[in-house]
């Protein structure tokens, strides 16, 4: 029910988020069935994709072969995030990730905003996702038969299309799957996670059979500004380890499987993507692959002389944005879950379905609202927005470790950031530096974007969150959930 508006800075306790997920999830809602083997596959599924098999030509035309520097730089960004993440998402497991972490730390007008930014970082990356799969399905399809899908079928208005149809299809594979239950998901995701590594291991083994040490010089073409601009443009292919974190309530002991999980994951995607790049450039050079369509099938083609192994490149880009768009779509069903539960967004998107156990309604809406980009717009127009919105939340982690250290000193964490608040402090600087990157259009359209999310929290979630009437303890929280 609508009341006097709440106090955007009132915070809910660790306690409560995980007695009101406990008391969910013993109530009528999701099981916990996902083992560390799982979450790093699920981790995988939501970061291997688009970034690796469309972005990496972009970063290569920035920053040359110095784009292992970019990686790194970009990898460093998200581990000093990811022990943030490993830290809070060990002490609040519960599924709202970064969003839940707000709320207990920073107070609800934040959590808000921060839940307002993570559409940009999981929704409109469903989008912008599904149509970077389009384009690959219409490489292999040229591959395996000569044929393409017209471009009016293929493309939004924006690339010279009409609808983008794939796009629109991968989005709808991918609800179907989740509406089932999260274990055939989950078992998907895992297959195509293992799948794709060993697709980009064998881009590696053979990119560098070709490897000529000349074709890394000179190393910097750009100097230091291709670096940093390589840098953000490298980031999006790290977007979504922080996806783990949605799968709180569903994995089992996750105190223990999710910090590993997510620092298991930065680390095996960094070795991986550094790897890629060198092969990439170290067979055919830096200029040749920067800015090329399908830049890892070129190559295979380029070594081996056959177009066979570009097709077997291009069906792994199929699968693994297949499998990102099937992640990140989850994530975002579970951040609409936990902000439903608090009243600051319909409560459709809580409604979990007793005989598959998922959220199907909010997954619906989900799919359906984030087909409507999919179809009708480019990857281009919504990677920077991603990428900034994404920057954004991450850095409110960082702060959310530090305003919950010095609140809450006496809660349980199994894994503590360390050179604490040195680690959280860099966190903040790294990712304020590439949102700075991004440039300032980026800047004006998340400026608006941000302040849409304000007047929709001053007229909505503000006037119907449930913290008005919370109650004070862990144990008042469970008995108001039963009795709903
Ligand atoms: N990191 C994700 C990708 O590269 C968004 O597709």
């Amino acid at each position: 029910m609508p009341g006097s508006p709440a106090n955007p800075f009132r915070i809910k306790s660790p306690e409560l988020l995980v007695a009101e997920a406990g008391a969910d999830l013993a109530g009528h809602g999701l099981k916990r069935h996902m083992g560390l083997f799982q979450l790093v596959c699920f981790g995988v599924g939501a970061i291997v994709g688009t970034g690796i098999f469309v972005g990496l030509s972009d970063s290569v035309a920035q920053a040359g072969p110095a784009v292992v520097v970019s990686f790194l730089l970009a990898a460093l960004t998200c581990v000093f995030t990811a022990f943030a993440f490993a830290e809070l998402g060990g002490a609040i497991p519960v599924s709202g990730s970064s969003y839940s972490f707000a709320y207990a730390g920073l107070g609800e007008g934040t959590a808000f905003l921060v839940g307002w930014c993570l559409l940009l970082e999981y929704g409109v990356s469903v989008s912008a996702v599904a149509v970077g799969w389009s384009q690959y399905v219409n490489e292999l399809l040229a591959s395996l038969t000569g044929w393409q899908l017209p471009a009016a079928l293929s493309a939004g208005p924006g690339d010279g299309g009409v609808i983008n149809l794939p796009a629109v299809i991968v989005i709808a594979l991918a609800s179907v799957l989740l509406v089932r239950g999260v274990r055939e998901s989950a078992r998907a995701t895992a297959a195509m996670a293992v799948l794709k590594l060993a697709i980009l291991v064998a881009f590696c083994a053979i990119g560098f059979t070709a490897f000529k040490h000349g074709n890394l010089t000179p190393f910097t073409p750009a100097g230091l500004g291709g670096i940093g601009a390589g840098t953000t443009a490298a980031f999006f292919s790290y977007i979504g380890f922080d996806a783990i974190t949605t799968a709180g309530e569903e994995a089992k002991n996750p105190r223990r499987n999710i910090p590993i999980a997510i620092l298991v994951c930065i680390g095996l995607v960094t070795v991986l993507y550094c790897a890629v790049a060198l092969a990439a450039i170290g067979a055919i050079g830096g200029p040749a692959v920067g800015g090329r369509p399908a830049a890892l099938s070129y190559v295979v083609n380029q070594v081996t002389g056959s177009t066979v192994g570009g097709g077997v490149i291009a069906f792994g880009a199929v699968v693994a944005i297949a499998s990102v768009v099937l992640a990140v779509m989850y994530g975002q069903t579970r951040i609409l879950m936990s902000m439903s539960r608090d009243g600051l967004v319909p409560r459709v998107f809580e409604r979990v379905s007793p005989k598959t156990a998922t959220p199907v309604s909010g997954t619906l809406i989900v799919a359906v609202v984030f087909a409507v980009p999919a179809a009708f717009s480019s990857l281009d127009a919504v990677v920077n927005l991603c990428t900034i919105g994404t920057l954004a939340t991450m850095a409110v982690v960082n702060v959310a470790v530090i305003a919950l250290r010095r609140r809450e000193p006496g809660l349980a964490r199994s894994f503590r950031v360390p050179l604490y608040p040195v680690m959280p402090l860099l966190g903040v600087g790294f990712c304020l530096y590439l949102m700075y990157e991004t440039g300032w259009t980026t800047w004006v359209q998340f400026a608006a974007f941000l302040a849409a999310g304000c007047l929709v929290y001053a007229f909505y979630g503000r006037r119907r969150s449930r913290l008005v009437s919370a109650p004070v303890t862990a144990d008042d929280a469970v008995a108001e959930r039963q009795a709903v």
